[in-house]
């Protein structure tokens, strides 16, 4: 089945929690500021079909983070999805792999920058892409966090650059799973020291 926007968004209302749905707007309207703000990705990428990226991605990402673990592992084993072995361990960290299969198949052939964006929202990664690091700092900064306030969003944001915002959520996430003894997993630990080294996420990967 191939959907609109508007099937798109009907369908998580009423799959998903009413906090659920509401932050699930809230990414898709932070990515959009955040593309007006640090350029959109390449051509190409912008739209499917007539749908935008901040849209659809932002709307479609956390579509299976209500699932239980035994669902994502059954979802990744009908579709036979190829993912980390540490998230088979951990499913709740393969919710992204779930949501670019949901977005393949109520979508379609969706730009390739989308589904990695998909995967590795959780996580970061350092193949997640323009798109992917868009969705990985709009996550955690949209308006709906109660753990931050404007202040610290804007510090994110201070310098410019969505790497170095990026890298700082990164830290901080990473301290703050360290804090709690969980042990943070491999593509964060990568992600981490490729941005530490000076590295960049840049729109045409
Ligand atoms: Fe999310």
């Amino acid at each position: 089945m191939l959907c609109t926007a508007d099937q798109i968004r009907n369908y998580l209302k009423s799959t998903l929690s009413v906090k659920r749905f509401l932050h699930c707007e809230n990414v898709a309207s932070t990515m959009s500021f955040l593309f007006d703000e640090f350029g959109p990705p390449t051509r190409g990428a912008e739209s499917y079909e007539g749908m935008g990226v901040a849209e659809v991605v932002g709307l479609m990402h956390d579509a299976a983070r209500e699932y239980s673990d035994e669902r994502i592992m059954q979802y990744v084993s009908e579709h036979r999805i190829l993912m980390p072995e540490e998230f088979s361990r951990v499913p709740v960290l393969a919710h992204g792999f779930v949501a670019h299969g949901m977005m393949q198949e109520m979508i379609g052939d969706v730009p390739s920058s989308w589904l990695s964006a998909l995967d590795w929202h959780t996580t970061g990664s350092v193949t997640m892409g323009y798109v992917g690091m868009v969705l990985f700092v709009a996550d955690f900064i949209e308006p709906g966090r109660r753990f931050l306030d404007d202040a610290q969003r804007k510090r994110y944001l201070s310098k410019g650059d969505l790497n170095i915002a990026a890298s700082a959520i990164l830290d901080d996430m990473i301290a703050h799973w360290q804090s709690k003894g969980i042990v943070p997993s491999s593509s964060s630990v990568e992600l981490q020291r490729f941005l530490h080294d000076g590295n960049r996420i840049e729109k045409d990967r």
